[in-house]
């Protein structure tokens, strides 16, 4: 379970994240939703260690990471998607994959696991083409399969639908449905796609000026008015 305690953070004088608390467990996707600007990516930079925090405590399996460098994170079996999914747009689709590999040695190190092919099959057909010749929506993919080459245990997306189209928005969340239904991994989703959002969440969280303001079930989503809070 990754806990998050009291997170402080700034940007200069602006106070950006304000006490944030929360819990994600294992084999549940946990969904942060907030409107533009409110402190969701700032947050999951905090939970990388790209930002270190003000104040407060992440624990990831009982383990205080808070101070933990960003690939001493990635040790512990924690993947980030960014925002903007940031692939490597003059290597090839392989060699993006391959970057996910880096925290292996020996042979699997080497080995691409056929499983991220079976989840994203366009990413086998284009293999060899360059990560910048793909969509917006193939990139986010591979972004995505790039993550789990590395076989996570704590997968942090941050608005992995963000000008993707409908068709390819599908196939995603068709993917972190199975990946939350094989129980072993805890899935940490930042949305502002309210349907998407609702459909995957078994938990969610509402973010409002760097602040939690709301939590429940996914499944109270609707009758919480979560819809309506996300729009005012
Ligand atoms: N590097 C930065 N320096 C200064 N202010 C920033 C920086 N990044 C983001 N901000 C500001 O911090 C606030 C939160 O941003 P962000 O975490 O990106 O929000 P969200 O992901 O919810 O849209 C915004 O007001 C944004 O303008
Ligand atoms: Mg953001």
């Amino acid at each position: 379970m990754l806990q998050v305690e009291q997170l402080n953070q700034y940007y200069g004088g602006s106070h950006i994240l304000r006490d944030v608390s929360f819990d994600a467990p294992v084999g549940a996707v946990t969904c942060i939703l907030g409107r533009n600007g409110v402190g969701k990516s700032t947050l999951l930079k905090c939970l990388m260690g790209q930002l270190a925090a003000k104040s407060g405590r992440i624990r990831w399996q009982g383990e205080d990471i808070t101070r933990y460098a960003p690939h001493r994170r990635a040790g512990r079996g924690i993947a980030y998607v960014p925002q903007g999914r940031e692939i490597f747009p003059r290597l090839t689709v392989e060699e993006n994959l391959r970057m996910g590999l880096a925290r292996f040695g020996g042979r699997r190190g080497r080995e691409l696991p056929h499983e991220v092919f079976a989840m994203f099959p366009v990413l086998r057909e284009m293999q060899q083409r360059r990560g910048g010749d793909l969509s917006g929506g193939q990139q986010q993919q591979l972004a995505i399969a790039r993550a789990l080459v590395g076989r996570p245990s704590l997968l942090i997306l941050d608005e992995p639908t963000e000008g993707i189209q409908p068709s390819i928005i599908k196939q995603i969340g068709e993917v972190i449905k199975q990946l939350a239904q094989r129980g072993d991994m805890a899935i940490l989703l930042v949305e502002q796609y309210y349907d998407f959002a609702e459909e995957l969440a078994d938990n969610y969280l509402v973010m409002a000026r760097g602040e939690m303001v709301k939590a429940g079930s996914g499944a109270a989503m609707s009758a919480d008015g979560v819809r309506e809070l996300l729009a005012i």
